[in-house]
């Protein structure tokens, strides 16, 4: 029988193959969901599948797709799950998803993943997997209850190529990079500068503030510094240039869906940078009834999306609600990018409900003495109370 194993070529994933083959007596074919790591990632998933010697080797380019249909969403919802941007959470909906794919072209029997039980991406794999299909799930890493070490000990055992002698975990995609693991688990430990590879330090980071033009239509990012570009490059733009002012580091202790709380390390500038401009202008664009209802959305969006239910209908349902209000959210605002912060510098938009004729102290027109009607019977209850007591 063959399996379908979601596979980065990792330590996880890579020991998986073997595990899959030994112990499940399983026909291995290995599937690669680019959404965006690096280059050189998806080449050593190939490398490394070859030289486990597995039936097939597949990778899958789901880069547009991501950008699209799920950072489009968590850019239009702001959603964020105590202050990080779900880079990892958004895509694994996607990825199983893929998966699923390969495993019906392919007959297979079932779909494995190299999680382990103590995080929130077997959750994520798995209940897509349970509810847009019918394969067996098969999580070796989980199963057999295995250390890193253990892992470490079975590779070199079995002559297992590992690519790397990394030992931090990461998972990185166009939307965000996130390193866990090793001395980062305990939070008594200050992160080592080199854990970081989008973000400058403070020190580094450019000395002169940097201002940054970002035009939005119905909610989405369009375009940067007045050039039009689709969105999965102008997020590499947005990361590169947040990047380099020291914005987008994150470190923070995280309460998993198992209830453990994990020290996690995140560096997200673009998204830190796009989610900022993004609520610049919608502070513009939305009544105070809108906004207060968006935030109550996007903390229930971000939850839904964090906590693996992507397929639960109320994220459809806020989607669509989303999507309705964010048909005036176009514009423009410049930020100022300095040392880490982020600063809205502008905004302007033919959907502003903002009116600076009567906004205006200079304005005669709209006469100030019919205000005073309105303060009269403003908290009127609370002068009725305050009267009585007296
Ligand atoms: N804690 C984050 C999340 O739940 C990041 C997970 C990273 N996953 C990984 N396999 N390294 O979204
Ligand atoms: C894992 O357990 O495989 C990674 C961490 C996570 O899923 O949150």
């Amino acid at each position: 029988d063959k399996v379908i194993l979601a596979f980065s070529g990792g330590l996880d994933t890579t020991v998986c193959v073997k595990l899959l083959e030994e112990k499940y007596n399983l026909e291995v074919i290995t599937a690669c969901v680019d959404v965006g790591q690096p280059k050189e990632e998806i080449e050593r998933a190939k490398n490394v599948a070859e030289k486990l010697g597995v039936t097939k080797h597949i990778t899958i380019d789901a880069k547009e797709e991501f950008a699209n249909e799920y950072i489009s969403r968590g850019i239009k919802a702001n959603a964020v799950y105590e202050g990080y941007p779900l880079s990892t959470a958004l895509a694994r909906p996607l990825i199983a998803i893929k998966i699923i794919e390969v495993g019906k072209t392919e007959n297979a029997k079932a779909i494995a993943h190299g999680c382990t039980g103590k995080g929130n991406d077997q959750f994520r794999f798995e209940a897509v997997i349970r509810s847009m299909s019918d394969f067996d799930i098969i999580a070796p890493i989980r199963e057999l209850n295995l250390t890193r070490t253990e892992e470490q000990d079975y590779a070199k055992k079995h002559g297992i190529p590992l690519s790397s002698d990394k030992i931090y975990s990461i998972d990185e995609n166009i939307w965000g990079r996130s390193i866990e693991g090793d001395l980062l688990e305990d939070p008594s430990n200050e992160p080592p500068e080199e854990i970081y590879e989008w973000t400058a330090s403070v020190q580094d980071a450019n000395n002169n503030p940097e201002k940054i033009a970002i035009e939005f239509e119905e909610g989405i990012p369009i375009a940067i510094n007045g050039k039009i570009m689709p969105l999965i490059e102008l997020i590499a733009l947005a990361n590169k240039i947040a990047g380099k002012n020291g914005v987008g580091r994150i470190d923070t202790i995280e309460n998993r869906m198992i209830g453990l709380k994990s020290r996690e390390i995140y560096e997200v500038p673009g998204a830190q940078l796009l989610i900022a401009a993004h609520q610049a202008l919608e502070e513009l664009v939305l009544t105070k009834d809108e906004l207060l209802f968006a935030e109550y959305m996007s903390t229930k969006y971000a939850d839904l999306v964090y906590n693996a239910l992507w397929q639960e209908p109320l994220r459809e349902d806020i989607d669509q609600s989303i999507d309705h209000m964010q048909r005036r959210v176009g514009g423009k605002v410049v930020m100022k990018l300095f040392k880490g912060s982020i600063i809205p510098l502008s905004r302007e938009s033919k959907f502003s409900l903002h009116d600076i004729k009567h906004i205006s102290f200079e304005d005669k027109e709209n006469d100030q003495k019919e205000v005073e009607g309105m303060i009269k019977y403003h908290g009127l209850q609370a002068a009725i109370y305050q009267k009585l007591n007296r």
